[in-house]
């Protein structure tokens, strides 16, 4: 599909034509050619912006410190920040103790993920690859084409539970790979990666010299009661890789504490790699605000508020789940706050009708990924993002079931 931006000739960059137009665009265009029902209000399962409110302490340091903004910030970020992010890790991925050098602030993990790329491609291989989960969160890609590299995506399909089958991957792509994105628990799939898998994955970077960066920031939303997710760094640990060689993490405040706006997260792991990265980013300029990296301090130390949202998700899943699996193949998810449900019908098509007929927006799977060999591992799916209230998702998938009835 031509890029919107093509317009703009030839005086810009001409890597920016490679980017696809965002999956909300596309769901736009898709809405707009309906008129939904004017009686039912909108309920939104589309985005995957929490809902529930930011955390008091959160609010309050924000406003406490508001003064701050009369100085500048180092990239780097202040040592209290530093130590605060490298003490939850620690702990809640059981490390030996993060040192501050290995944990640096980024101001939420979108534009940590781009400029993390452009950090590590050397484009002066022959074929410099970015390999990436298949559906994915569409920064991976663009960052791969930004950064001079090709994206290479690997499906992630029911039958191996939603992670790409890493064994089948030839070794050219690997001699190739530069960078491999995980999403661990998954956007949009929800699926979370084994020790095995990871420490596999470890072994493979060592063999044929590529970074791993995985992408966590749902690693807070699991069910109430089960196994936290394991992380990338835990799997290192555990090999006692306590210098993370090749292995990066990103963790946002997003959604582990409701703060989309707040522009907070950070990315952990091997010092050298940060070292780079940090160079990089003095010159991007991108420090963050004083007030917010004193706003995460009180966020990373609170564990009651992430555990009250965890809840929340946990009733929303149970009471959604109960309504919509009699009439579709919908499944608990390992984690995160996404559905991941299989359409009786194709997925923009569903998608249409719903929003025509009951007023509520989901994301088809297939604006998510791409097109590999003929196969879309989106196709006849669509994602439901559990973030409205209680009472509006159980309203939501009534309203799912009652269309599905129609069909
Ligand atoms: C998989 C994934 N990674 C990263 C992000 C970016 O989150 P933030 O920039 O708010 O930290 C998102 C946001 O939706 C996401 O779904």
């Amino acid at each position: 599909m031509p890029h919107r931006l093509q317009h703009w000739g030839d005086q810009v960059n001409p890597d920016l034509k490679l980017l696809q137009p965002y999956p909300f665009e596309k769901l736009n265009q898709l809405k707009a050619a309906v008129t939904p029902n004017p009686e039912l209000e909108h309920i939104a399962l589309s985005i995957g912006e929490p809902k529930h409110p930011a955390p008091d302490l959160v609010q309050q340091a924000l406003v406490n410190n508001i003064g701050r903004i009369e100085n500048y910030p180092t990239t780097k970020g202040m040592p209290e920040l530093n130590q605060a992010m490298a003490d939850w890790a620690t702990q809640r991925f059981d490390l030996n103790a993060l040192t501050t050098e290995q944990v640096l602030p980024v101001n939420g993990t979108r534009e940590a993920i781009f400029a993390f790329t452009q950090t590590v491609v050397d484009r002066s291989q022959a074929r410099p690859l970015v390999v990436s989960p298949n559906p994915f969160y569409q920064i991976y890609e663009g960052a791969a084409y930004l950064a001079g590299a090709q994206p290479h995506f690997l499906p992630c399909l029911e039958e191996h539970g939603f992670i790409p089958d890493f064994s089948s991957v030839a070794e050219d792509v690997w001699r190739d790979c530069q960078l491999l994105f995980l999403c661990s628990p998954g956007n949009p799939t929800g699926a979370v990666l084994s020790l095995q898998q990871l420490q596999q994955l470890i072994e493979l970077a060592d063999k044929f010299d590529f970074i791993v960066a995985s992408d966590e920031c749902y690693s807070e939303i699991y069910i109430d009661g089960q196994a936290a997710p394991i992380g990338l760094l835990e799997a290192c640990a555990r090999l006692g890789r306590d210098d993370y060689r090749r292995c990066v993490v990103f963790h946002s405040l997003s959604k582990r504490s409701n703060l989309p706006g707040l522009r907070s997260g950070f990315i952990a792991g091997d010092a050298d790699i940060l070292k780079a990265f940090l160079l990089y980013r003095t010159y991007h300029g991108c420090a963050m605000p004083l007030q917010t990296q004193l706003a995460s301090i009180a966020a990373w130390g609170d564990e009651h508020h992430v555990q009250e949202n965890r809840s929340q998700y946990t009733q929303k899943f149970r009471a959604v789940l109960e309504i919509l699996q009699p009439v579709m193949d919908v499944k608990q998810s390992d984690a995160s706050f996404y559905l991941w449900a299989k359409t009786p019908i194709d997925d923009e098509t569903f998608a249409q009708r719903l929003f025509a007929e009951q007023h509520v927006t989901v994301l088809p799977g297939s604006y998510l990924s791409r097109t590999i060999d003929g196969v879309n591992p989106g196709a006849n799916r669509v994602r439901m993002a559990l973030v409205a209230s209680v009472d509006e998702c159980v309203e939501a998938a009534q309203r799912i079931r009652q269309f599905i009835s129609t069909l």
